[in-house]
């Protein structure tokens, strides 16, 4: 089965039944390059990093979705509705840089209506940076 996952107008990673490819920002590249040579092409079998940055978090989610070990539980495809923000736009944001609701609230306008859509945010976050922490 093909696994993606990117980082908007950055970087992303694609599995295919026959290989990795990655396109965009040197960093990533250069990283899954070297987990290629370590620990081979599979990223199923590649070890979950301590995220210390944005790309971190990407080669996460894809190892993990490799893994299929990857979940969100916010299921909805929008996730502010006073805003009209889609839940992968809060995702990204939070894959590229916001690490607290303000900074989410602040980058997308998610939660800065009614407030119901606030406690979301913070299970949604929670679980993004928690899937980056080695088991
Ligand atoms: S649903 Fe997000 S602020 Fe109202």
């Amino acid at each position: 089965m093909d696994v993606k996952s990117n980082i908007t107008h950055k970087s992303c990673l694609n599995r295919t039944v026959d290989k990795v490819t990655c396109t965009g920002s040197y960093q990533v590249i250069e990283r899954v390059q070297s987990y290629k040579v370590q620990y081979g092409s599979d990223p199923a079998n590649w070890p979950l990093v301590e995220a210390k940055d944005s790309y971190d978090i990407l080669i996460n989610e894809f190892i993990l979705k490799c893994k299929n070990q990857f979940s969100i539980s916010y299921k909805h495809e929008e996730m502010c509705h006073c805003r009209t923000v889609p839940t992968e736009v809060v995702i990204q944001s939070i894959k590229q840089d916001c690490r607290t609701v303000k900074e989410i609230s602040r980058h997308t306008k998610a939660g800065t209506g009614c407030g119901t859509c606030v406690p979301h945010l913070k299970v949604l976050l929670q679980e993004i940076l928690n899937l980056q922490k080695i088991p």
